[in-house]
């Protein structure tokens, strides 16, 4: 296994996305990150379960579904009915966190969890060894296009060692603020997914924006394997 790319399409054209999920691809992305939006989990809304069904449709690589929304547990099923590989809620968003992911799986998806910057790691000692993903914030959602939060580093080492610890063979994929630049020391503190929104979607040439993430996290990789 090596590092794995999941551009987000928040930063993507919407106006056009089948064409920037297309272009992704071809470049190389290993999954498409849908980051979904309601407005009162964060501050914005973005796209909903018919864009997730329309993108299953055209999409090549699986659509990891990031859930930044209420009460999660409404609408699990409708996202993975419409075509999300993976599904991650919120720890924040749900009282029975448990229950939610063992739906996910159940219903055929990859279960994850994302933390925000300011949630106890901890949190996610007792459900860890039942997830596939976990997501770590590395900005506080709800935007495309914001700085990478520092201290996001020390957590991702401390996330990889709890992970370790509980015997969990979950991925961490670490969103928000991620670029060529720091994407070799996310993966050496422990990223196994980076998801790149504006670095890509922003970037004059996306093609070689997604080689030189992928290069910089091969770095990491490989840095963090000789540890
Ligand atoms: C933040 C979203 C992220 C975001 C990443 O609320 O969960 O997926 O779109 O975008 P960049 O890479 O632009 O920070
Ligand atoms: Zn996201």
């Amino acid at each position: 296994m090596s590092v794995r790319i999941a551009p987000s399409i928040l930063s993507a054209d919407f106006a056009a996305l089948g064409r920037d999920v297309a272009m992704v691809a071809a470049a190389g992305a290993d999954w498409i990150h849908v980051d979904v939006m309601d407005g009162r989990f964060v501050p914005n809304i973005s796209i909903g379960v018919p864009v997730v069904a329309a993108l299953a449709r055209v999409s090549p690589v699986p659509l990891d579904v990031h859930l930044m929304i209420v009460e999660p547990e409404t609408y699990v099923d409708a996202f993975v009915q419409a075509g999300a590989a993976s599904v991650s809620v919120h720890v924040e968003a749900t009282d029975h966190l448990h229950r939610l992911v063992h739906r996910i799986r159940e219903l055929g998806a990859r279960p994850g969890v994302a933390i925000n910057p300011a949630t106890p790691l901890e949190t996610l000692t007792e459900i860890a060894a039942d997830l596939d993903i976990v997501i770590l914030m590395s900005v506080n959602p709800g935007f495309g296009g914001q700085a990478f939060i520092e201290r996001s580093y020390d957590r991702l080492r401390r996330l990889r060692d709890l992970l370790d610890r509980q015997g969990s063979t979950a991925v961490i994929t670490v969103d928000g603020g991620v670029d060529p630049a720091r994407a070799e020391a996310v993966v050496e503190a422990g990223g196994d997914v980076l998801v790149a929104g504006n670095a890509i979607f922003g970037a004059a040439d996306p093609t070689a924006a997604m080689a030189a993430l992928r290069a910089a996290g091969a770095r990491g990789w490989q840095a963090r394997g000789s540890r």
